[in-house]
């Protein structure tokens, strides 16, 4: 079987910082798969590259086999690939109800829209109690929810997640990673960068370790959550 996502030897560099070193990892149809790593491991940028939002340097990255480093940032959306920003990236100004229709922008199908809605606030029954309400008044977790909800309703066939538990009380990222369990379960393919190793870990059937720039370790979430290494790297002994 070939995977959904396949990126081999991608490095990415800012001017003379050599961010991401050829790193090569997969993410198959219907997995929750994860990169943790430290502050600055080169974990966004791997993400930005992903999206065509910054070019590699060498490597490929193929989407169903096609290959995405020569395309758009709009083509890569386009064919999927739809990423929640860090720090959630969400218009504070306009409604939560806007906010998520954004996310449909490019759809036309209103039916379908409107029950993806329907959908996405059943998975955040807080979104729905405040639908009416600025996005700019949401708690931190309830943003995170809105930039997680607005990404499902461009329909994505990989969700892309930048540290969605960044700033949040653990009892929000666990109801957070909880309904991303869910919405896996229900069929969409999660690629989810994380700093919140031990969570991540949790969630992920495969998960790869990102220390400045390369992969050091690489194994099924529940190996890597007893691994020694890990354990006394990331989760204080
Ligand atoms: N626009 C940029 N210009 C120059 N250097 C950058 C830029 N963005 C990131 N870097 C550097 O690239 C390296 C990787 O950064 P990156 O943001 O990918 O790390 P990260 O794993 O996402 O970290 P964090 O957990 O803090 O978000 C770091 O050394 C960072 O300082
Ligand atoms: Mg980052």
């Amino acid at each position: 079987m070939t995977a959904l996502l396949e990126v081999r030897d991608l490095q990415v560099a800012y001017g003379h910082i050599e961010a991401v070193q050829g790193i090569s990892f997969d993410v198959n149809a219907g997995e929750i798969r994860t990169l943790v790593g430290a502050n600055g491991a080169g974990k966004s940028t791997t993400l930005l590259a992903l999206s065509g939002l910054v070019k590699p340097q060498a490597g490929s990255i193929r989407f169903e086999g096609e290959e995405l480093t020569a395309l758009k940032t709009h083509q890569i959306v386009e064919r999927g690939l739809v990423q929640v920003a860090e720090g959630r990236a969400i218009l504070t100004t306009l409604t939560v109800r806007e906010n998520l229709e954004l996310g449909a922008y490019r759809r036309k199908d209103r039916a379908s829209i409107a029950s993806d809605l329907e959908r996405v606030l059943a998975l955040f029954p807080r979104l729905k109690e405040r639908l009416a309400g600025l996005a700019g008044n949401l708690s931190g977790g309830e943003q995170q929810m809105l930039a997680i909800g607005r990404a499902l309703l461009a329909r994505p066939r990989l969700l892309l997640l930048d540290e969605p538990s960044m700033g949040l009380a653990p009892i929000i990222v666990q109801d957070i990673f909880r309904t991303l369990r869910e919405i896996n379960v229900d069929g969409l393919t999660i690629f989810l960068v994380e700093q919140n190793v031990k969570q991540a870990l949790k969630i992920a059937q495969h998960g790869y370790v990102l220390e400045s720039g390369k992969i050091v370790l690489d194994g099924s979430g529940p190996a890597l959550l007893n691994d020694p290494k890990v354990l006394a790297a990331y989760m204080g002994g």
